[in-house]
């Protein structure tokens, strides 16, 4: 067997070196693909076309090809696994796919877009025909502030201490790069760039003060849409594009939540929905077409691996999913490689077993007496970690709790809870609901990737306006001054 096997991706022209036997959505999540139905084989978007080499089909896969009409230059991406070297046609590229499914529809344009969704711990590009919809090009990077800390209140803090200037540069320097390096690979006629990020990556890249952001009641004059021009960004090589950043919601809700809104189209629906986005700040949107309420919480980055003792993103190395067989746990990791640590979909999913084969209790205490659970040989969950997990998970239940109160609803009242996050692929619905980090059945649940992204590429195609209506239709609420949510918190700690 080859030590390593070379993927080629069409049409981004890139190829990538793994291990044989690497799961193909570990690879192409990097890249941006989403996988709708998680997997389970019924949504087809993850379909991808083999144009070289060899990818194995099993009969489950078989009989899903067949129900998709797909014939046999067809693979699904969700079940294949990575032998030896192949080219491959990323299907999903040729459209953007929503949060249910279905494909956007669009007025076409002349001209190509960028969108880039500004995440705290990662920045993603895609490059995007505004005539087809086709994408281009798509880069994903850890964000270059994350040496001045892996949350928003350290970049806050840093920026503070005199440092707003090295983080401007180093955000603006970034996403420059990434612009210029998938221009010099498709010169194409760039006419529109619109950024999406919480409201301290907007602040910091459009040069606003993030001081109100660091005091309570937290509220920052500057929420609105930002433009800029190519020679300010330093975009040597582009003529004249319109460049955008868009606006926050509220002082902790940033337009990477407006495009979430976006993107589940659930301020268009009569019916309510949730989308909880459990990125580094965990925010959360209730609402229908007539009104919708959102608050960030303070579940801090645990989901996306800081704060655990060995905590990393959805990355290579990554323990993603836990399973337990003959009375043991066992880990996928993700680019079938040693595992280096554990990301947010892994937490969940251990929390789960752990709960249901009574290893720890309704404290989260490990029930051994013991500081530390095993998972592999490298990687341990300490009863730190544990607490960690607890705390995150209270915070997004309160805070769902919170908002539906003000709404005057129950669960009961929603069809569908989207969430949202950077390992949102590799979530177990069941799992999710097992730790009580979402109080409702698994069928309302629809989990995403990255809806920022999705809603920004959206926006492309659209005049200010529609985002504007969103805006308009949204509350902020400030959680922390709800005279209920410390009770309410505490409440939802338990592991019940
Ligand atoms: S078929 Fe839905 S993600 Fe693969």
């Amino acid at each position: 067997m080859p030590d390593k096997v070379q993927i080629t991706l069409k049409p981004l022209g890139e190829s990538v070196k793994v291990n044989p036997g690497t799961p193909l959505i570990d690879v192409l999540h990097e890249y941006g693909v989403e996988f709708p139905c998680g997997g389970k084989g019924t949504c087809g978007s993850c379909k991808i076309k083999l144009l070289e080499g060899k990818l194995v089909i099993d009969e489950i896969q078989q009989q899903k090809l067949k129900k998709l009409k797909l014939d046999r230059n067809w693979r699904l991406a969700c079940y294949c696994k990575v032998e030896s070297d192949i080219t491959l046609e990323i299907s999903q590229f040729d459209n953007i796919i929503l949060a249910d499914n279905s494909t956007f529809e669009f007025k076409p344009q002349k001209g190509f877009g960028i969108a880039v969704d500004v995440g705290t711990t990662t920045v993603v590009s895609q490059l995007v025909n505004l005539e087809n919809g086709h994408i281009l090009d798509s880069i994903s990077e850890v964000n270059a502030q994350s040496g001045f800390g892996s949350d928003l209140i350290s970049r806050i803090e840093s920026c503070l201490n005199g440092n707003y200037g090295e983080l401007q540069k180093r955000i603006r320097f970034q996403i420059v790069s990434m612009i210029d390096k998938m221009i010099q690979k498709n010169p194409v006629h760039l006419s529109k760039i619109i950024l999406v990020g919480n409201t301290v990556m907007h602040h910091i890249f459009s040069g606003i003060e993030v001081e109100a952001l660091s005091f309570y009641p937290f509220h920052s004059p500057n929420l609105g849409i930002q433009k800029f021009k190519a020679e300010e960004l330093n975009l040597k090589e582009i003529k004249n594009p319109e460049i955008y950043f868009y606006p926050s919601i509220g002082s902790f809700v940033g337009s990477d939540i407006l495009a979430g809104i976006a993107a589940t189209k659930m301020s268009e629906k009569e019916s309510f929905s949730i989308l909880i986005d459990l990125g580094t700040n965990g925010e959360i949107v209730i609402g229908n077409n007539e009104k919708i309420i959102c608050a960030s919480t303070a579940a801090g980055p645990a989901f996306e691996g800081a704060k655990i003792s060995q905590g990393m993103r959805a990355t290579t190395g990554a323990v993603s999913s836990v399973n337990y067989e003959n009375n043991k746990l066992k880990p996928h990791v993700i680019g079938n490689v040693q595992a280096k640590g554990i990301c947010g979909s892994g937490l969940i999913d251990v929390m789960a077993i752990l709960l249901e084969h009574q290893q720890i209790g309704m404290f989260g205490e490990i029930i051994s007496g013991e500081d530390y659970i095993k998972l592999t040989n490298k990687v341990l969950l300490t009863q730190q970690d544990i607490r960690e997990f607890q705390l995150a998970k209270a915070a997004i239940a309160a805070g769902v709790q919170i908002l539906l109160n003000k709404l005057q609803i129950t669960y009961k009242d929603i069809e569908q809870v989207y969430i949202a996050g950077g390992f949102g692929n590799f979530l177990n619905i069941d799992n999710i609901i097992r730790t009580g980090l979402i109080e409702c059945e698994s069928d309302k649940i629809v989990k995403l990737g990255n809806t920022a992204l999705i809603g920004a590429k959206m926006f492309l195609f659209e005049r200010e306006h529609y985002a504007n209506e969103i805006l308009q239709k949204t509350t902020h609420v400030n959680l922390e001054g709800e005279s209920n949510f410390q009770d309410i918190y505490i409440e939802k700690m338990m592991l019940v």
